[in-house]
């Protein structure tokens, strides 16, 4: 059984620090909703690293909006909907693609510098757009351009005060209402930071496996401790496997961003044979876990670790000017990306489940709000398009910063019961603890799934829950209770989702099916699992 807090504590006896609006993480989606949440209230930001590490920094692709005169909302509408593969809550969707470009102008006005080209904004495409609607920032390294623009922001704000390496262990609720958070500081003390409002922005659950496009940051942290705060889980079955990571020995597997093939490179495996003509009529710009099944297919067949990108026929100063990043990236391996074609293997990227929000990314718990990729809006449903993230943490960022100034100024007087002693002591050897995970996940919750295995992985998984019986201190410690949680709920709910739709696969189960399976899965603390039929 999880518990309802990670350590023990007594309120009363904690210091108390208080603010208007606490946010919890550093990507975009929380650099974002500080800066627009610091125009009307006091905001405390808290990273467990710093404002410069989080998943935001590494996104390659860049943002989706409709800018351009040939696109519209609804041919973005129609692109997402087809991806999401029957599961994404249209209102949501239709908020993303109508709000999406006062975002980017936000984020343009935050300071954000996008790629132009012949006076206007360059924009490419990744696969399952039928339109070009993708900003980018110098050529392939969009997240850390949002990422400079608005960490400069946050720091010269008055009104935003940032604690860096401070890690928030759980939510303190009462009576369903977020009263604020207990945080550990760097000296390993604890306090209690009570506000009007809260905001988890901390990202998805890449760290579930070994091989992922994502920073060792992305210990699912938001997703676990609303979970033990009793908050609504939606859709945990759903991991996104980015079909294209580098896979190169003594390389980690970094990004080799969609873009490449919205430009035209091709996959080839290893006996240099295109293989997508025969899966899809996008080829390589099929969605994406079309693309990431295909190529494991690919990679069985040929009995190979990987397959090939190439764009060798596009001009090298094209290829070189456009993708700067992945291209000096790959040449630190002796790969030339003009010249060369690059081995990639699918990735664990992007988790389209998350703690279930309102339209206003308010969660079940009153003045608890989730923001990107740790929430599940209803707009990724069960295959996220490309580069619509980046745009889901402004539009719904926007959104969060308009319901908190309609709050009213919560109770602060409660009654919270102590909760029961546990031993604090040194975890023994949490690296192999996290490495066995990350080994259970990959075999039995990878990108293809069957119910004995998922049986077999949740077993498992179950016999490292002694994790919780002792009050846990240190931060590798509290990302693997945090992990191991989300684990459990991913391979629960993909053990209960008999069929295979978007970024789910049974192999047992290997057809959609729309009659029983059209709902989402969603699991609470105190409640189990339960349905929710999808509303067009
Ligand atoms: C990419 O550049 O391929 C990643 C973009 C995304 O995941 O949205």
């Amino acid at each position: 059984m999880i518990p309802r807090y990670l350590v023990d504590f007594s309120l009363d006896k904690l210091p108390r620090v208080q603010t208007d609006v606490i946010v919890i993480g550093a990507g975009i989606a929380g650099l974002f909703t500080a800066i627009r949440a610091s125009e009307r209230h006091n905001v405390l930001m808290i990273t467990k690293k710093s404002l410069l590490d989080s998943n935001t920094r590494y996104a390659q692709g860049g943002i989706a909006a409709v800018i351009s005169d040939e696109d519209s909302p609804e041919y973005h509408r129609q692109d997402t909907l087809i991806a999401g593969a029957g599961l994404c809550d249209s209102d949501a969707v239709d908020v993303l693609v109508h709000e999406g470009p006062e975002g980017v102008q936000d984020l343009i006005q935050m300071g954000t510098q996008f790629d132009i080209e012949n006076g206007e904004f360059a924009l490419t495409k990744e696969g399952a757009h039928s339109q070009r609607r993708i900003l980018h920032a110098h050529g392939d390294a969009t997240g850390a351009e949002i990422v400079r623009a608005l960490s400069e922001r946050t720091k010269l704000s008055k009104q935003i005060q940032i604690w860096d390496d401070h890690i928030v262990l759980d939510l303190i609720t009462y009576e369903n209402e977020c009263k604020g958070v207990l945080v550990q500081k760097p000296d390993g003390s604890r306090l209690f930071v009570q506000a009007n409002a809260t905001i988890l922005c901390t990202g998805g659950t890449g760290q579930l496996y070994r091989y992922t496009t994502n920073p060792d940051i992305a210990t699912g942290d938001g997703i676990a401790m609303a979970y033990r705060a009793g908050a609504v889980i939606r859709d945990m079955e759903f991991i996104q496997f980015h079909p294209t990571s580098l896979c190169y020995p003594g390389a980690p597997r970094f990004l080799i961003s969609e873009a490449l093939r919205g430009e035209g490179a091709v996959l080839r495996n290893i006996r240099g044979e295109r293989f997508m003509e025969k899966v899809h009529p996008m080829l390589e710009l099929a969605p994406r876990d079309v693309v990431a099944r295909a190529i494991v297919r690919e990679m069985e067949l040929t009995k190979s670790t990987f397959v090939y990108i190439d764009i060798t026929h596009e001009s090298a100063e094209m290829v070189r000017h456009r993708f700067p990043n992945i291209y000096e990236y790959c040449l630190t391996y002796g790969l030339d990306l003009t010249s060369d074609w690059i081995p990639v293997a699918p990735a664990a990227h992007y988790m389209m489940g998350g703690i279930r929000t309102d339209l206003n990314g308010q969660t079940s718990i009153e003045r608890l709000y989730a923001c990107g990729e740790v929430s599940s809006t209803g707009v990724h449903g069960a295959n996220r398009l490309a580069s619509n993230s980046l745009s889901e943490a402004i539009v719904f960022g926007r959104r969060i910063v308009e319901h908190i100034a309609s709050l009213s100024e919560q109770n602060q007087t409660f009654d919270l019961a102590e909760s029961s002693h546990r031993p604090e002591g040194p975890m023994q050897a949490i690296v192999e603890k996290r490495l066995k995970l990350q080994k259970i996940m990959l075999r039995y919750v990878g990108l293809v799934r069957n119910g004995r295995g998922l049986e077999k992985g949740i077993e498992e998984l179950k016999r490292q829950l002694s994790v919780f019986e002792s009050c846990l201190t240190k931060r590798e410690e509290i990302e693997f209770a945090n992990l191991l949680t989300c684990a459990l709920l991913a391979s629960e709910s993909a053990l209960i989702r008999e069929e295979s739709r978007g970024g789910h696969y049974r192999e047992d189960f290997p057809e959609k099916d729309d009659l029983i399976w059209r709902k989402h899965v969603l699991i609470q603390r105190d409640h189990g699992f339960t349905e929710e039929r999808i509303h067009d």
